[in-house]
């Protein structure tokens, strides 16, 4: 049994969660900061460390009495982000979650936020294992093969951009807000596939991938097109893009999948997971080739940030006793 208190403050989202046992939620407060970012058109370090101090003693205090709580004295431990993120925004979770493990005379967890998107899908249903995942967010594009709670070997990464960061650097050039794969997203589902964009390494025998050619590719054709003085169609463009890169997501995958044949359960995870495209992409492509492998694809709200999944991430090493003591650091290039 555990009651964990979890803390996730690694980019722009300042949250806290009560989580159970690692899979039931008693509550997730997440104060997003996005409207402070979106006329800078990214996420600025300063700004976010700012905000995550401002907001972090709050938010604390709504998921305490959310989760019924009178006190943090009541949960068996603390978990917190300790990477990979923004060095200033990881470091206020962390002294916020040191403060408490020492006032409150509890262990203190710290979690790497790559295994905590994997784990959001705890929240939903047990894992089990061998596992395979596919990590799709603004700073990771990863495939990671689990053959136990807590063990990590990543068989397939981007080789430059993440697919996230595509979506955000085309989403700006045709002007759509910070961050844009959502509203990528929402214009994909209005178009047709009339550009050709390259599938970047689908046919090389590898599980890496390559996203900075493919948006290169969509960023020439609107520069090109702007100069020619002609028009282009967002949202053709958006379909064409994302029929693109789910196509290079989803062949990976099915590649992964036939070299790892013990694999019973496939997790989608990160950001990028909210994507209709790749959702529906990779369910109904599993469900023909690999109908024997589960799909676990978490809720958009478990998509993006936030600190449930860091609980949820944080049950295992509860149970094993993988602690950290007051004089742990951020690892703002932490790898899984
Ligand atoms: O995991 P996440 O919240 O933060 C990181 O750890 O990076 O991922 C954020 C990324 C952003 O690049 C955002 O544009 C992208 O996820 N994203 C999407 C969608 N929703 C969020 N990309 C494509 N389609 C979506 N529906
Ligand atoms: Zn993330």
């Amino acid at each position: 049994m555990s009651l964990i208190l979890a803390i996730e403050s690694s980019c722009d989202e300042t949250s806290v969660a009560v989580i159970e046992n690692g899979s039931l939620i008693k509550s997730n407060i997440v104060a997003s900061q996005i409207k402070s970012h979106m006329r800078f058109g990214g996420v600025v370090p300063e700004v976010a460390s700012r905000h995550h101090v401002e907001q972090i003693t709050q938010v604390i205090d709504h998921a305490v009495a959310d989760a019924g709580l009178t006190s943090v004295d009541e949960v068996d431990a603390i978990a917190v982000t300790q990477g990979p993120g923004l060095v200033g925004a990881l470091l206020v979770g962390l002294t916020a979650a040191k403060t408490l493990a020492f006032v409150h005379e509890k262990p203190l967890i710290p979690v790497n936020h790559l295994a905590g998107h994997i784990y959001a899908s705890q929240l939903i249903e047990p894992l089990a294992f061998p596992l395979l995942a596919l990590i799709a967010s603004g700073g990771h594009t990863e495939l990671v093969y689990m053959a136990q709670d807590g063990s990590f070997e990543v068989i397939g990464e981007t080789q430059d951009d993440a697919v996230g960061e595509a979506y955000d650097k085309i989403g700006r050039m045709l002007e759509l807000p910070y961050p844009a794969g959502k509203y990528m997203d929402q214009l994909a589902q209005e178009g047709v596939e009339s550009y050709q964009i390259p599938r970047a390494m689908l046919h090389e025998d590898n599980l890496d991938f390559s996203f900075s050619g493919m948006k290169s590719a969509v960023m020439n054709l609107i520069h090109n097109a702007r100069q020619r003085g002609d028009e282009i169609v967002p949202a053709d463009l958006a379909t064409s893009f994302q029929n693109a890169v789910v196509d290079v997501l989803v062949e990976k995958t099915v590649r992964a999948l036939a070299e790892y044949p013990d694999v019973r359960q496939f997790v989608l995870a990160g950001g990028v997971a909210a994507n209709s495209g790749l959702r529906e992409g990779l369910k109904s492509r599993l469900a023909t080739d690999y109908p024997d492998v589960a799909v676990l694809i978490p809720p958009l709200n478990l998509c993006g940030d936030n600190a449930a999944m860091i609980g949820a991430a944080s049950h295992h090493l509860f149970e094993q006793g993988r602690f950290g003591d007051l004089s742990i650091n951020a690892k703002p290039g932490m790898m899984l």
